[in-house]
């Protein structure tokens, strides 16, 4: 059955002058092959996400398993100014996980959703459209059992057709959607017709006026900021978003882009959001530095090169007036200059209170003297410790409580003319393994010692080395990526020592690949 075209609502929560950021960093975000994060680990992001200011944290998919609804329900008893949502398939079991695991937090959402797309309708749930509203039906009105605030999403909008949008988003707002959110699940749109899209939902559904808009586009084009930003123009108030852009396959719209264009450009957007933007990127760092995803050099507001100015004619004009090539300012996002912060005779307590003031709240006291004695190993190394160094060393020290598998000694040979060695010992649960072996140069020598330990055969997918702060002395931080079986893990490890760093990082993806994967994805065909 075919709606047809209602007369113009007025849209009233859509002219609101503030723009609501939803972030689906540890949601979405966590779909990009070997980000899943530890419980920790989203507690620390949850943390810092609510200190960016943004509205609504997407903490999870509360089905998928034990692990996740832990996390999300360690959120939502953490968080107090964001509201904590959770995804739910529009199902009966989805929604029930969905409501019990964001209980106790202080605001909350459930988010439901589910295909619109002839293509997704037919071949993944093979429901005709009818059972497709009604799905969706059910699953908002059991949301609204446990929430006044109910996200509906009609997945795959961008192939969807608009009058069976229209129809189902109606049906929506009836059951009790209080969000409607069009996503662009595969990245096909280009801003004019996206921004077309959602002005004719917001025109043609009934009771458009008593929800709030909200867009989600993944990058697959490389569009998913210029679409949002174009459905913002035609009445979107909120935008899905993920730090550094991360996600399912090409990401999806960095909120970091999303934030600083609409504040930038007040002219023509009209529009701020609540993000306190020098938030922005610490953050970045810490999502870069727990799911091993770098972020570019080039990469727009957060990569390293975003405010250098390398030809002389730019140099000159910005040292003249900042203004000539600058369209705003490093420090207003979070950029400082490396910020000497501890030395080697700095105490415990000075240790302490710089985490506090960094927003690292270590979860006991037994992590804080861990944390303290790999300082005080640092600083023995490095005579300057910077904001960057402890930000490393600290997310090491979280990772560690879990650890199975840990570097004990490295001992590495390699001179010119000879080919380099490496022996290394290493702790498997408590107990000590050691071996020795060559390699094309002192990386891969330490590499083969692990293999011939662990005999993991896991293959090596992506190595790389970037320094934590400037200097010789600076701690190189390693990305080490792990695929077998089709399964992808990530690995970090920083050291002043690149090898000690690389042994570390290839050690801490190898104990991931041990654990067992049992998330569902929530995108799957069944609901
Ligand atoms: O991309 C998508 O469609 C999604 C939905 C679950 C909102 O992530
Ligand atoms: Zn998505």
């Amino acid at each position: 059955m075919m709606t047809q075209p209602k007369e113009n609502p007025p849209v009233v929560n859509n002219q609101n002058s503030s723009l609501i950021i939803f972030d689906t960093t540890l949601r979405d975000g966590e779909q990009s092959p070997g980000a899943a994060m530890t419980r920790e680990d989203k507690l620390r992001i949850a943390r810092q996400l609510e200190r960016l200011g943004v509205d609504v944290i997407e903490a999870g998919f509360a089905a998928a398993s034990e692990g996740d609804f832990a996390a999300i329900r360690a959120i939502a008893e953490t968080i107090e100014n964001s509201t904590v949502c959770s995804l739910a398939r529009a199902n009966e079991r989805d929604v029930r996980r969905a409501g019990e695991a964001i209980a106790p937090a202080a605001r909350k959402r459930i988010h439901t959703f589910i295909a619109t797309s002839p293509i997704h309708m037919e071949k993944k749930l093979r429901m005709t459209p009818d059972e497709v509203v009604d799905h969706a039906v059910k699953a908002v009105k059991l949301a609204r059992t446990y929430t006044d605030d109910v996200e509906f999403s009609a997945e795959d909008a961008v192939r969807s057709e608009i009058d069976f949008l229209v129809r189902i988003f109606e049906a929506a707002i009836d059951a009790g959607a209080t969000t409607l959110n069009v996503p662009d699940t595969v990245g096909y749109s280009t801003p004019a017709e996206w921004g077309a899209r959602m002005a004719e939902l917001i025109r043609r559904t009934r009771g458009s006026d008593r929800v709030i808009w909200s867009t989600h586009c993944h990058n697959d084009l490389g569009m998913a900021v210029a679409n949002s930003l174009s459905a913002v123009l035609a009445g979107a108030r909120q935008v899905e978003c993920t730090i550094n852009g991360l996600g399912e396959r090409a990401g999806n719209a960095a909120l970091e882009e999303v934030v600083m264009a609409v504040r930038t450009r007040q002219d023509v957007f009209g529009l701020d959001t609540r993000i306190d933007a020098t938030q922005i990127v610490p953050i970045s760092k810490l999502v870069s530095t727990i799911t091993g995803y770098p972020v570019q050099p080039n990469k727009a507001i957060v990569g390293a090169n975003a405010f250098a100015h390398e030809s002389g004619i730019h140099q000159d004009g910005v040292l003249k007036h900042r203004e000539t090539y600058e369209i705003m300012r490093a420090e207003d996002v979070g950029w400082t200059t490396n910020k000497l912060s501890l030395g080697k005779l700095s105490g415990r307590n000075a240790f302490r209170s710089r985490l506090t003031e960094l927003g690292i709240d270590l979860a006991s006291e037994e992590a804080l003297n861990d944390a303290f004695r790999r300082f005080k190993d640092l600083a023995d190394k490095k005579r300057e410790i910077f904001d960057e160094d402890i930000q490393a060393l600290v997310s090491e020290v979280h990772e560690e409580q879990v650890e199975q598998l840990k570097l004990v000694s490295l001992k590495v040979c390699s001179e010119t003319g000879e080919v380099p060695m490496a022996n290394l010992v290493i702790s498997v649960a408590g107990e000590e393994k050691s071996a020795t072996a060559q390699g094309a140069g002192p990386v891969d020598a330490a590499f083969v010692c692990i293999e011939n330990m662990m005999q993991s055969g896991a293959n090596l997918q992506l190595y790389s080395v970037n320094n934590i702060t400037s200097g010789t002395d600076a701690q190189g931080e390693v990305n080490v990526r792990l695929e077998r079986a089709g399964r992808i893990v990530t690995g970090q490890g920083a050291d002043t020592d690149i090898v000690v760093a690389s042994a570390k990082a290839y050690l801490n993806a190898l104990d991931r690949l041990q654990k067992p994967a049992e998330r569902a994805h929530p995108q799957m065909g069944d609901v």
